[in-house]
């Protein structure tokens, strides 16, 4: 094993960023390569969060830093039981965010998805962004509503100026750096030895 091994302990993948931004289609990339070379894997999207763990919950400040705490809460079981966990949420501000990384401790990676917020727009995936500029849906976080980013993130994916494949790349690389997945030529080693 290497030093500073942490293969089978669990971590947080943290997405944030715009909506957007790509957080769900980079999380979705990274969860399949995840699936091939950790054994236990789990999703929590912001989309689908809101509608069981938070439904009910506003877009409020209060609301939102609610639904990311709730989301915190699940992921540091799950983790701390050995559980890689791949968080897609919003999460909008910093004081959630960074209580959330204070209760993780060392498993917690933020990667701040970030794209322009013109950019965003312009994908308007959702159409969500053509009613919150027409004033159809109000608090809409980066037109109506704040987006604090990241002060430092463990990753910093600009997805405007890269592939998602490559921006995927890059998580796993950082979990391999970090020890939580073992880089492949030491699985054929493992595997070459056994
Ligand atoms: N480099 C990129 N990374 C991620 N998504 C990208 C990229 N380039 C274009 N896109 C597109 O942007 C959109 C991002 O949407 P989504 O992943 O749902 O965002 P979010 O989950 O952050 O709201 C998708 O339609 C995706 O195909
Ligand atoms: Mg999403």
């Amino acid at each position: 094993m290497r030093d500073g091994d942490r293969y089978g302990q669990g971590f947080v993948l943290w997405f944030t960023g715009l909506s957007g931004a790509g957080k769900t289609t980079i999380a979705e990339i990274v969860e399949r390569d995840l699936r091939a070379r950790f054994g236990k894997i789990e999703v929590l999207d912001g989309d689908i969060v809101r509608t069981n763990l938070s439904k009910g919950l506003t877009f409020s400040r209060e609301d939102r830093n609610t639904n990311v705490l709730r989301i915190g809460f699940v992921a540091n079981l799950l983790s701390r039981n050995g559980v890689g966990v791949v968080v897609s949420a919003i999460s909008p501000y910093k004081e959630a965010r960074d209580e959330v990384r204070r209760d993780i401790g060392e498993g917690f990676i933020e990667v701040f998805v970030d794209a322009p917020l013109e950019v965003c727009a312009e994908r308007d995936v959702k159409g969500l962004y053509k009613k919150a500029f027409s004033g159809e849906i109000k608090g809409f976080t980066g037109v109506s509503d704040p987006y604090e980013p990241p002060a430092a993130p463990e990753l910093h994916i600009k997805t405007n100026e890269e592939e998602p494949h490559e921006s995927a790349a890059r998580v796993i690389t950082h979990l391999e750096e970090r020890g939580y997945l073992w880089p492949v030529e030491q699985y054929r080693e493992e595997y070459d030895r056994a």
